[in-house]
């Protein structure tokens, strides 16, 4: 059932919170330097604790009048009805006239009271699945579940793309240190067929597992992959002599080296893969939140069950901490908000988001698909358009990395990137030099506490700059001095965790789930429709036989488009 709420976005720019934010930005003239000196206790009034994250918010462009208008702004455009809308099952996705429950996906076992929406005991079914999940991952771990020749599994390959990969993939690497010793996944996603064949180049096929992961087992580039993952099987388990080139024999390869994560089971069958063997979650969860149902089933199997309920958790923490934390205090309310202020009044579009921790290295990555898919829109809940800017890109690569490459636009270009540094304070693997550089870095040094002095020293460069003064007073040739201002007041949001474990993964990334939600019921837009990725999926179909030669086909395009497939076709031999 539809809500009023849902039908009527509030337009942010109405309120007085807006003309307040406006006002104060317009007055605004940026001093981190002036504002820490004069305020001994900024640090500390702008940082808060959400579960294990420390999150610094006080090297942002904010003064105590500009968060309290963006607190209004929440206020007045209903952030916390919404959200307790979202959590209670009300269906806030108007476009596609569903509920947006991925949070019940990390409900502890037994939470009171218990969900029941649309006539679905959502509890009951979520635990149900991951049982599921957890009793198949358990059997691959232990050995149990063998292919064809009665060998254990050693390679997981998840086939899938957008939501039912970039949260695996990325979670997996994040994760690489759960992982149990002489297991491995490896992702495809893109159709393009050097994927499976670098994928599967020099894998054993009695001990590979596929499991083809897509919420609507519809898409293009997962069902073409998944058939040549299986193609590849067949002949290589023929050419081995493990099985029969018969239909039967075919058959029992799929089943034991195929299984499925979908919403679709009726898809599944007609593929050839038991429904035994597939693992369901339901329309309320969007692809790009659904690392934490039964899409995350690689990851369950590598890092295994107890680890994956760790992951939950700490999904969970992050619920909690956004669904009862006052919004004033409410760190991805706050986050949220900041991004607006950013976008809607410091005329900023992008945003930067720099791991320093090079587990998190596909994070970034992930994090386009869950804010760029979700806010993305030029339109309201109700189809009315949108009445100020929406959907930043987000961009980002790990620390130090980055500073060796785009940094140097971060701290002295012409635009705005604000910027989140995320870091955990204990690392995977702590390594000491054992020689030193024989200047600034003493034998025996800690490489990670050098790592973390880079997090530290870009937040506090691009805060508080180099002024000319500072420059000259360094002996810098006057000519060159301009060249090495650093202008400071540049925005940056600090992320500290005490460690990269698998709750403080799902705190992470929970943590940003909300952060998207927030910016687009400010918006008034469905953060959880992706019809602009529509158009172009169906135009590759009616392209696809003009490729393949249909001259008709070919005729139908516009001058460019033909031009374009007919230079192709003279290239492809
Ligand atoms: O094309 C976009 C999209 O629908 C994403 O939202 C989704 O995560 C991805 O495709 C994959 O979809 P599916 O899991 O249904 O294969």
């Amino acid at each position: 059932m539809r809500t009023e709420l849902a039908k009527q976005p509030v337009d942010a720019t109405t309120t007085s919170a807006w003309a307040d934010l406006s006002r104060l930005s317009g007055d605004l003239e940026p001093d981190l330097r002036g504002w820490f000196e004069s305020d001994p206790a900024r640090a500390e009034r702008f940082a808060f604790q959400a579960a294990d994250l420390y999150v610094d918010l006080s090297k942002n462009l904010l003064t105590d009048d500009v968060l309290a208008a963006l607190v209004d702004l929440a206020g007045q455009t209903g952030v916390a009805e919404r959200r307790d809308a979202m959590f209670s099952g009300e269906h806030i996705n108007p476009t596609e006239d569903r509920a947006v429950l991925h949070t019940a996906l990390r409900r502890p076992a037994g939470t009171a009271p218990a969900l029941h929406v649309d006539g679905q005991d959502v509890d009951a079914d979520v635990r149900a699945e991951l049982a599921k999940v957890y009793g198949f991952a358990e059997k691959v771990r232990s050995g149990e579940w063998t292919g064809v020749t009665g060998e254990k599994v050693r390679t997981i390959v998840n086939i899938g793309i957008g939501g039912s990969d970039l949260g695996p993939v990325m979670a997996y690497e994040a994760l690489e240190p759960y992982v149990a010793e002489g297991l491995e996944c490896r992702f495809v996603s893109n159709i393009d067929p050097t994927d499976v064949a670098q994928k599967t180049a020099d894998l054993d096929p009695a001990t590979t597992l596929f499991i083809v992961a897509s919420k609507t087992f519809g898409t293009l580039e997962t069902l073409t992959n998944a058939r040549l993952a299986r193609d590849w099987l067949w002949r290589s388990l023929v050419a081995a002599g493990a099985i029969e080139d018969t239909d039967e024999g075919r058959a029992g390869a799929v089943a034991k080296h195929f299984v499925a994560v979908s919403t679709a089971l009726d898809k599944v069958a007609a593929f050839g893969i038991d429904t035994e063997n597939a693992f369901g979650f339901w329309d309320w969860v969007g692809g790009r939140y659904s690392m934490d149902s039964a899409i995350g089933t690689s990851l369950a199997i590598a890092i295994g069950p107890e680890r994956f309920e760790e992951l939950l958790s700490g999904f969970h923490a992050m619920d909690e901490h956004f669904r009862t934390a006052p919004l004033e205090r409410n760190v991805p309310v706050l986050m949220g908000l900041l991004n607006v202020w950013y976008t809607n009044f410091r005329d900023a579009h992008t945003h930067a988001v720099l791991p320093y921790a090079q587990q998190l290295h596909r994070f970034p990555a992930y994090l386009q698909q869950l804010t760029m898919e979700s806010n993305g829109k030029s339109v309201r809940w109700d189809g009315s358009p949108v009445t100020a800017d929406t959907g930043e890109v987000f961009w980002g690569e790990p620390g130090t990395n980055g500073q060796h490459a785009f940094y140097q636009l971060i701290h002295q270009g012409t635009r705005l990137i604000p910027a989140d540094f995320i870091a955990v304070a204990q690392p995977a693997y702590g390594l000491t030099d054992p020689v030193g550089d024989g200047k600034a870095v003493a034998p025996g040094a800690d490489v990670h506490g050098l790592f973390l002095a880079n997090f530290f020293a870009q937040t506090k460069a691009l805060a508080f700059g180099r002024t000319a003064d500072e420059v000259r007073a360094e002996g810098t040739p006057e000519e060159l001095v301009s060249a090495r201002v650093f202008s400071g007041n540049r925005p940056t949001t600090s992320i500290l965790a005490p460690a990269l474990t698998p709750s403080v993964l799902g705190q992470l990334v929970a943590l940003y789930e909300h952060i998207t939600f927030v910016q687009g019921v400010v918006w008034g837009i469905d953060s959880f429709d992706q019809w602009g990725v529509e158009l172009g999926k169906k135009l590759a179909l009616e392209i696809a036989p003009a490729v393949a030669g249909d001259e008709a086909a070919l005729a139908a395009q516009d001058a460019s488009t033909a031009a374009l497939i007919a230079r192709y076709r003279t290239l492809r031999p």
